[in-house]
Parts: C-alpha cells; structure tokens; sequence
C-alpha cells in the first residue's frame, strides 16, 4: 500500500526541505566550558538532524552520494560488514508495521534513532503522504532507497557534506576523497553510542528504572572507563555490532556453572551460577532479550524429565506500565538459579541445563496481542507484523547445554 499523495502537496511552512541552509558551524560559537567531546556530540547528534544541503561544487556524483553503497566503492570492509549488521535492517518490518498507526511526529520521533538523516525522513514522508513531504524527485545525492537502508554511514559520519570521523589509523592512506575528513575523538567515546542507546533521565521508564539504560550501566560497571562500547562492540573497527542476536558474543558474556547438591531422603537441587563477565552492561541490556535455561534430568535409560525453568531478563507488561521481574545481572555480578527434584534411587542419572536465547522476547509477545486483533489493523500493517513476528522467532537460538552429574553419594 502506499498512501503517496503524489508528494506534491506543499504546505506553506515546509519542515522537510532538500536544501535547507544548514548552520552546523554556528556550534563552534560555544567557548570553553563543556569538553570538546560533548561539544562536539551535541552538534553531531543535534535533534533533528539538518539536511545536508547542496553538495560542493567540486564532488563527483559518487562523493556527494549519501547512499551506503556509495561509500562501500571507496569503504569496502566497512560496508561489507554493516551490511550484516542489525544497524542497516533499523527500518525493518517491526517498525514499518507501526508506521501504519502512527502520526507524522511520532513517527519522527522513532526516525531519530531509527533513521536519523532528514533526507530519510524525507523520503518517508513522500512515502506516508505526510505533512511538508518535499517536491519529488530527490536530488542526485539522495538515493530514493535511503528511507529504507536504516542506520546509513552518513548518519554517523556525515555533516553538510562533510566527512567527520575518528583520527585517522594506521595504514589510512592521505586520499583526498571528497575533501578530505575531521578527525574527533568523539568516534572512540561510549557517549558517541548514547545518544540512541540512552534515554534521558526524564526518559519513559517503568519501577523507575528507564527502558533504555545502557550508558548508565556501562558507566557504573568495573569495565568504565577502559573498555568502551566500539572496544566490545566494534573491536579492530570493524562495523559488526555484534550482540545478543550472535551466539558467539553472547557466549562471551557468561561463565556458567551447574552443580547437583544432594538435601537429602532423595532429594537434591540443581543450581546454576551465572557470571557477567563480558558484558559491559546488564546481561541483557533491555527489556526485549530473555535468556531460558531449562533444568532437565537424565536418567540411566535415556528417559527425560523436565525440572524447571529460569529466564534471566527484564520482563514488562506489553503496555509498558508494570514490572514483572527483573533478573538481568549486572556487570561483573553473578545470579543463582536452583531447583530442587527428586531422582530415581537405581542412579546414572545427571541433569543437564539447556540455554535457549529469545532475543526479541517482549517483541513477540506484544507482536501476538495486536495480530489477535488483527481485523481492527490497516491490511498493510498486518502482513508487516505477520513479518516482525517471523522475523522474532527465527532469531531464537540454543546457545549451550552444560551437564552435571550428582554428587558421588548418589
Ligand atoms: C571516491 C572514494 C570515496 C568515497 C565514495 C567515500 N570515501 Fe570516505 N574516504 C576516502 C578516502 C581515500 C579517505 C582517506 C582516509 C582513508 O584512507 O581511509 C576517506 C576517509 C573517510 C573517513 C575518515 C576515516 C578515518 O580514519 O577516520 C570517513 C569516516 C569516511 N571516509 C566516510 C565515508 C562515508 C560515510 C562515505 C559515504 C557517504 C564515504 N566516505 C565515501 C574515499 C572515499
Ligand atoms: C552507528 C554509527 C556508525 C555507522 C552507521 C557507520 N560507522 Fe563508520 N565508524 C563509526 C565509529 C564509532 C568509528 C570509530 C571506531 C573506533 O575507532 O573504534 C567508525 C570508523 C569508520 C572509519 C575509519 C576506519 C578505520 O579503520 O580507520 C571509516 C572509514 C568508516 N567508519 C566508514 C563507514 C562506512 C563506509 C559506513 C557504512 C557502510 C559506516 N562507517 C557506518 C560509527 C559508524
Ligand atoms: C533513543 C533511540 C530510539 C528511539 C527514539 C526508538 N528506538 Fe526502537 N530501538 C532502539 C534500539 C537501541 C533498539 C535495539 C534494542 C532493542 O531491541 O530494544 C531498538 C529496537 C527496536 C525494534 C526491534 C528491532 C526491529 O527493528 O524490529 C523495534 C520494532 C523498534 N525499536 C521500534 C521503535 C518504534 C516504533 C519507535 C518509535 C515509537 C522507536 N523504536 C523509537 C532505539 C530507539
Ligand atoms: C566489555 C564488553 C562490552 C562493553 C564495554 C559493552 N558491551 Fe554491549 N554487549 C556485550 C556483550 C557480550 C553482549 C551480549 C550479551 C548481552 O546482551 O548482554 C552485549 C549486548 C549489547 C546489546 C544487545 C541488546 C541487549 O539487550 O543486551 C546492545 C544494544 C549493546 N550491547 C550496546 C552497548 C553499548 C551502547 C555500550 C556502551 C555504553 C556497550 N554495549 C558496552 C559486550 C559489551
Ligand atoms: C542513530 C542511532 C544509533 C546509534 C548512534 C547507535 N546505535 Fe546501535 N542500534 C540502534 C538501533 C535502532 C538498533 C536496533 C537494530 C535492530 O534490531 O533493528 C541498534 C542495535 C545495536 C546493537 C545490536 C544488538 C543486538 O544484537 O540486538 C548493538 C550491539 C549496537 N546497536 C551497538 C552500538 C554501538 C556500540 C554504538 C556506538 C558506536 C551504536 N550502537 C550507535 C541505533 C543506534
């Protein structure tokens, strides 16, 4: 479905421009007090973000195009790997289904982490038929794909046409692609992150606790300050994001341990002791992931019994307005899970923990109410949730299986 209006209706006062003259400089009139890198954040990440305006007179086609694939001719590790990253799939089918109920300012107010560049937002309102959409077509630089290619490299690295990035590493050569780039430190600093991984102290929060928290966190774990967000999450730079949609990374997360103690008259209980000694915030960071460890025995025969079930994560209502439970461990911390059980007296029984990750737990959830109600949706919204729903499922994975064996009384 499109509801285009054929892009063409203006209004008198256009918020969306192509060419609107933006006055980025005009930050550099703020002397002294806050350090540079908070300076330079606040401009870099200014809300909303300007347009770019006409590119210099003296860029190729190529250096002034936004699209990702065009930095990807001169970029190509870094487009190779953000192309596999969840950063290039932020405008996916669980946004675009909401999309479809929201109005033009909601709307922008996800675009800001979700597609930051006013050229996307842009061509998301020609799209939606939305208020101020600017007059088609787009100019050269702004490919008419951009909406839809989420976290772009121009929206962290590209200001008034220039490139902005982290001081030059070893083997850069001095190229002098589309003239040249600003080094700041700003790239290396885990503030660079918070500007989407972190809402405001006045954010929406549930039992006072914000749903998005992780600067916060990071900044009070052991691994502060030495150890940032690109340290972990962008290692040798390269542009993986990797997180707990990568069993690898998760893995890394954790030291994970399962003993079996007898209590006694044929009863025992199996404990899992998890340690947070690789994430540099809560294991997991959001409320979204959950974490399930099944408790299983098996006995001498093969026979299964299922003995119970944990979830480590953060669980909230679908309406956001109540706190279920809250078992994310902390950085460096670590959280034991027991269950007690009986076992056969023949023996060579062991129980084994099973560790499944839902990386998009809460999302499902709510995803099942609103198709539950699927005749009161847009039809365009419906086959787009149907996709979310899939999409959050498949991403599901075992992430290990730990064995213990009872104690030798046994
Ligand atoms: C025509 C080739 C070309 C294109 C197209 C191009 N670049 Fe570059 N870029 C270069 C060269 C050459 C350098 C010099 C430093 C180097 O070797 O990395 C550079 C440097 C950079 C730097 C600084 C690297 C550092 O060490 O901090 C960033 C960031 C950057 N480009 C981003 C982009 C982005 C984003 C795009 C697309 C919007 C883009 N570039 C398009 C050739 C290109
Ligand atoms: C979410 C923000 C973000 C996006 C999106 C992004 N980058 Fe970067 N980029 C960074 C950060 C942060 C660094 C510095 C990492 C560090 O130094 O640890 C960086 C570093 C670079 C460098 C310097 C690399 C080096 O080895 O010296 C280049 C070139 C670059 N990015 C190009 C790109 C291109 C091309 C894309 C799109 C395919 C892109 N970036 C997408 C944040 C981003
Ligand atoms: C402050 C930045 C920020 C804002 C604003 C924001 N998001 Fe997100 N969003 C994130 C981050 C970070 C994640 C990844 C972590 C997670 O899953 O919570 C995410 C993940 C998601 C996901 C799951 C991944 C996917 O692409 O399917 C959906 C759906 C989503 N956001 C929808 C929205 C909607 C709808 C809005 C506006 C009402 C919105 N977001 C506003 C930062 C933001
Ligand atoms: C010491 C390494 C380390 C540091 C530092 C670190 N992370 Fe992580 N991060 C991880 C690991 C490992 C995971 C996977 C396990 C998990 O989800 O907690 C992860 C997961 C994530 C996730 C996935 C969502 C979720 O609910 O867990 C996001 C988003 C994230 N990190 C963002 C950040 C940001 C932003 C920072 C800086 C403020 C940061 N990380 C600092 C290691 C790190
Ligand atoms: C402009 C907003 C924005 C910025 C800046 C940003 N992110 Fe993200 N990030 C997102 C959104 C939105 C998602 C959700 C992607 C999805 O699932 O569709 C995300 C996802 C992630 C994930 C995926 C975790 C997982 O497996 O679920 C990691 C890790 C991450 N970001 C780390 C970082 C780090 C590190 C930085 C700083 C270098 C950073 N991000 C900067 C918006 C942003």
């Amino acid at each position: 479905m499109s509801k285009r209006r054929g892009g063409r209706a203006r209004r008198a006062a256009l918020p969306l421009l192509w060419l609107a003259a933006a006055l980025l400089s005009a930050g550099c009139g703020q002397r002294g007090t806050p350090p540079p890198v908070d300076v330079f954040l606040a401009r870099h990440w200014a809300e909303p973000l300007p347009p770019q305006g006409p590119p210099p007179a003296g860029f190729s086609t190529l250096e002034a195009s936004l699209s990702p694939q065009a930095c990807g001719q001169c970029h190509a590790p870094q487009y190779e790997a953000w192309r596999t990253s969840l950063h290039s799939r932020t405008v996916g089918p669980g946004l675009l289904w909401q999309l479809a109920l929201m109005d033009q300012a909601q709307a922008n107010g996800c675009f800001r982490c979700h597609a930051p560049l006013a050229e996307q937002k842009a061509l998301l309102a020609i799209e939606h038929g939305w208020q101020g959409a600017p007059p088609l077509p787009p100019p050269g630089y702004v490919d008419p794909q951009l909406g839809h290619q989420g976290l772009v490299c121009a929206a962290c690295h590209v200001r008034e046409h220039r490139r902005f990035g982290p001081p030059a590493g070893p083997g850069a050569d001095s190229g002098v692609a589309h003239g040249g780039f600003t080094a700041s430190p700003a790239f290396q600093d885990s503030r660079f992150c918070a500007h989407c991984h972190q809402f405001p102290p006045n954010g929406p929060s549930v039992a006072g606790k914000l749903f998005e928290d992780t600067w916060n966190q990071w900044a009070a774990s052991p691994m502060a300050p030495g150890r940032s967000c690109q340290s972990c999450h962008m290692p040798d730079r390269q542009h993986l994001w990797r997180g707990i949609h990568d069993p690898d990374t998760t893995r890394s997360a954790l030291d994970l341990g399962v003993q079996v103690a007898a209590l006694g008259g044929g009863r025992y209980e199996a404990r899992a002791r998890v340690r947070n000694v690789g994430a540099g915030h809560h294991f997991p960071t959001y409320m979204v992931p959950k974490i399930e460890l099944d408790f299983v025995r098996r006995d001498a025969d093969g026979a299964t019994q299922a003995l119970g079930r944990h979830v480590i994560g953060w669980s909230v209502d679908t309406q956001l307005t109540r706190e279920i439970a809250d078992t994310r461990i902390s950085a460096g911390a670590s959280r034991d899970f027991t269950v007690p059980f009986a076992a056969p007296r023949s023996g060579g029984w062991k129980v084994e923990l099973v560790v499944r990750v839902k990386p998009g737990e809460h999302y499902e959830r709510m995803y099942r109410e609103y198709l539950a109600r699927a005749a009161e949706l847009p039809p365009q919204a419906v086959s787009q949730l149907r996709r979310a729903l899939a999409e959050v499922l498949a991403a599901e994975y075992e992430l290990m299986r730990v064995a213990a064996t009872p104690p030798i009384a046994n």
